[in-house]
């Protein structure tokens, strides 16, 4: 199985057709989407209105990272568009009763839910949602920008956060700066779906590219 969720955001936006068409000839089927709002991170990407557009184009499941300040206003627009999967962050949540409250919104949506932490963020911040997450997303870059250096204070989170999967049935998903090198420490950490911007869109064969990964 392709556990490689390609990110949109390293792709070339004016032939987007064909971009999706290269992972999912090269055996993706999840493909990550960053919505980024300029406001909880200093870039702004694309929102509800390209997602629908790729979900009519794709059969890949579509697995939205939101990286915005109020994922509760938002998160209705990203259901209808077609999301499989919607991350929010933990850091842009007030309280532990909203972070419950928006994961029900999701889950009762159809939709799986995740929780993203920043790589200043404890796993700990989690804890108190592992019964009713589908997947936790651990940044291993400060977000906003594809093409950053891998941050290994990944590792230890995941390492950590493996021991609760087998008993609440989460997946675990690293973000960030990952390559054929820094991807191998993270898998043997217990991780499950790896994001790959750059890795993947920035080399010209991406059934190549995906499989250096694997
Ligand atoms: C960063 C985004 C990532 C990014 C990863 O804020 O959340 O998904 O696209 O890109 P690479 O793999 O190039 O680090
Ligand atoms: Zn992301």
């Amino acid at each position: 199985m392709v556990d490689i969720a390609p990110s949109l955001l390293s792709a070339d936006f004016a032939d987007l057709k064909s971009e999706l068409k290269s992972i999912e000839e090269a055996g993706c089927t999840v493909l990550h989407y960053d919505v980024m709002d300029g406001h909880f991170v200093p870039n702004i990407s694309f929102g509800a209105d390209i997602l629908h557009d790729v979900h009519r184009i794709t059969n890949m499941e579509l697995d939205v990272h939101l990286m915005i300040s109020d994922p509760m206003f938002y998160v209705d627009r990203f259901v209808k568009a077609g999301a499989s999967y919607i991350s929010f962050h933990i850091e842009a949540m007030e309280s532990v009763e909203k972070t419950h409250e928006l994961i029900k919104k999701i889950k009762e949506a159809g939709v799986k839910a995740s929780i993203a932490l920043n790589p200043g963020t404890s796993y700990e911040a989690v804890i108190p949602f592992l019964d009713e997450i589908d997947m936790i997303l651990v940044m291993s870059v400060q977000p906003g920008f594809g093409g950053q250096k891998f941050n290994p204070v990944a590792i230890d989170k995941i390492a950590a956060l493996s021991k609760y999967k087998k008993e609440k049935g989460f997946l675990i998903e690293v973000d960030g700066g990952i390559n054929a090198t820094t991807i191998q420490d993270v898998r043997k950490a217990g991780c499950d779906l790896f994001v790959a911007g750059s890795a993947v869109f920035n080399q010209n064969d991406r059934k190549k590219a995906v499989e250096a990964l694997l």
